[in-house]
């Protein structure tokens, strides 16, 4: 078994290969996934706003929504958010940017549902969002070479041992977002944790298909509202850290 450290603050969190491993290979059993395998979850508990609003379950909702979802994914340059929290920022970026498309993820189903209903207030709509696990939707949602961009913006760095497998700095999910991503294509991601800073550059950059982060690419996003996360730390003074990963063309 291979094992890392990285410092975050006073702790530090190991990189578990075996036990990574080991839920990924049971992954497509719902393993290791937020929530649960989806096929199980009774999630009659938890609902979304009812169709034709733009959120969706990928296991869920009817075949025509998943369709009318899929053709919106491909009718204009596509932007997604993983763990878009309240969604501050995707809703601005949408309403900034009505000739993209936009697609958000947030596994907390009530912050899903605000979402949706702050973002049919405000007449928005160029935005879909879904509770999904995005690790479970995205490679059978989206064809390869078809994302512009990817926010994955103060992710959860999940350092206890068994929530590893969450995490969406490893391997196999950066293969993913190589593959849909179209080349040219960028990957952004933020952290005001220094441990994981440092794995997600690690991680990233050791993807044959990622050039280095690129700092001179923070200008196309100068306009990009703060996420929740980022105005918390703005207001308690605490650091942190944007990156930028190109996709090679
Ligand atoms: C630390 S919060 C940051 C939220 C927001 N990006 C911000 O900066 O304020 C991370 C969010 O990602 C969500 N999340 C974590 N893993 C996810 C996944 N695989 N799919 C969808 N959402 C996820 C969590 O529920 C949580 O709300």
């Amino acid at each position: 078994m291979t094992e890392k450290i990285y410092k975050v603050g006073p702790d530090e969190f190991t990189v578990d290969e075996a036990r990574l491993q080991q839920a990924l290979a049971r992954y497509h059993e719902g393993k290791g996934l937020i929530g649960g395998d989806p096929r199980k979850r009774p999630r009659w508990l938890h609902p979304l706003p009812p169709e034709p609003a733009p959120a969706f379950r990928l296991l869920q909702s009817s075949p025509e929504h998943i369709e009318r979802l899929k053709e919106f994914l491909a009718a204009a340059p596509l932007e997604i958010e993983i763990g878009s929290g309240p969604g501050d920022f995707i809703l601005d970026r949408a309403q900034k940017y009505r000739e993209r498309h936009f697609l958000a993820f947030e596994v907390k189903w009530k912050l899903v549902r605000e979402l949706t209903l702050r973002a049919q207030k405000a007449g928005v709509e160029n935005l879909w969002v879904s509770d999904d696990d995005a690790r479970f939707d995205l490679p059978r949602l989206l064809s390869p070479n078809s994302v512009d961009v990817f926010h994955i913006l103060f992710p959860d760095p999940w350092w206890k041992p068994k929530h590893q497998p969450r995490r969406l700095f490893v391997p196999p999910f950066v293969d993913v977002l190589a593959l849909l991503l179209k080349p040219g294509g960028v990957l952004r991601a933020a952290t005001d944790v220094p441990g994981y800073a440092d794995l997600i550059r690690e991680v990233v950059e050791a993807h044959p298909d990622f050039l280095p982060h690129n700092p001179k690419l923070a200008p196309f996003f100068a306009d990009a509202h703060p996420t929740s996360r980022q105005a918390f730390c703005d207001k308690i003074g605490r650091p942190y850290q944007f990156f930028y990963f190109r996709k090679i063309t």
